[in-house]
């Protein structure tokens, strides 16, 4: 009885899958975004959100789940249902986090399905508009004479502002007294209201604060000054070379989501990265979409396994890790 019982069982789940595919999605999905709410990864996520659902028909909802550098919300998906309705948008983090953590709550190799690349953002080196150095070389040299007083806010270890305050301190061979935030947003928040000093964060971010003047910018990490911030200098032109860094973004399933749900994903992916709406915010924000071949989960996982293997070496020098 048993026997034909498991039979029946295995005939109904092969059966069963195409038709999950076929109905999908047929309720809410939802998007972890593994950072506190109002920061790049969660500005980047609400302008996908909205374009996929728009062209899936069911609503996506953004769930902040932030702390550990972004860990925690990767491990909360790589624990979730591999139905197609938890997914997570994530960035370098995932690549970063897989050499600093010595534990993670998932493995990042074998944890995810690949829906596709988003965007590669630039960063931006800022500071509350009240803070002494006037530009790069002066920051530099104030922190040198302050030794670690300056005060630096990041999202946590394995952070993509982590990542770049670690760069920039080893560029400078002078440390920087880290204040850790559960996003950028909150660091953000902080910054503007002078109570931490500097941070690397996303252009997604920092655009239109430094427009408005709420925060100064000393330089991007980008090879090309960005059209959208011109009179911020690139940091080899503020003479700070070799200092380049881009942000770049994917979006992932729990591992055994079916192939035919993350290939309806990758197309509705591709579809939001073309959407002209989401083109402008992105051109307006500094960033730029990624392309079709890039929104496929070979060109995530091309990506992800590549900067595993560059950061690597770079980490491991740094002598940083997080247990
Ligand atoms: C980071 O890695 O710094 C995150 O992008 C911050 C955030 O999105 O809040």
């Amino acid at each position: 009885m048993l026997k034909h019982l498991a039979a029946a069982a295995t005939f109904a789940a092969i059966f069963a899958a195409p038709a999950q595919a076929q109905n999908y999605p047929s309720r809410t999905i939802t998007m972890v975004v593994p950072f506190a709410a109002g920061g790049p990864t969660d500005t980047v996520s609400r302008l996908v959100a909205e374009s996929m659902s728009k062209d899936l028909g069911q609503q996506i909802i953004i769930e902040n789940v932030g702390g550990a550098g972004g860990t925690l919300g990767a491990g909360r998906v790589a624990k979730a249902d591999p139905d197609g309705y938890t997914l997570l948008l994530h960035h370098i983090g995932m690549a970063t986090s897989a050499v600093l953590y010595r534990k993670l709550p998932y493995d990042t190799l074998n944890a995810f399905e690949y829906v596709g690349l988003v965007t590669e953002v630039p960063m931006t080196l800022v500071a509350r508009a009240n803070f002494e150095p006037t530009d790069l070389k002066s920051l530099i040299a104030y922190a040198k004479a302050n030794k670690d007083q300056v005060t630096y806010a990041n999202a946590g270890i394995g952070a993509a502002s982590h990542l770049c305050g670690m760069l920039f301190m080893s560029k400078i061979e002078t440390p920087l007294t880290t204040v850790p935030y559960k996003g950028t947003g909150p660091a953000m928040t902080d910054l503007v209201g002078g109570q931490v000093d500097v941070m690397c964060d996303q252009t997604t971010n920092t655009t239109n604060q430094i427009k408005s003047g709420k925060i100064k910018a000393y330089a991007t990490t980008s090879k090309e000054r960005l059209a959208a911030l011109p009179d911020v200098p690139t940091a080899a032109e503020a003479g700070l070379p070799g200092f380049e860094v881009g942000i770049w973004h994917g979006v992932y399933a729990p591992k055994g989501t079916s192939s035919e749900i993350v290939q309806k994903l990758s197309a509705s992916l591709q579809k939001a990265l073309k959407d002209p709406a989401v083109v402008k915010r992105f051109a307006d924000l500094g960033t730029t979409p990624s392309s079709d071949a890039e929104a496929t989960p070979e060109g995530l996982k091309t990506k992800l396994t590549s900067e595993i293997d560059r950061w690597s070496p770079v980490i491991k020098a740094a002598g940083v890790y997080a247990d």
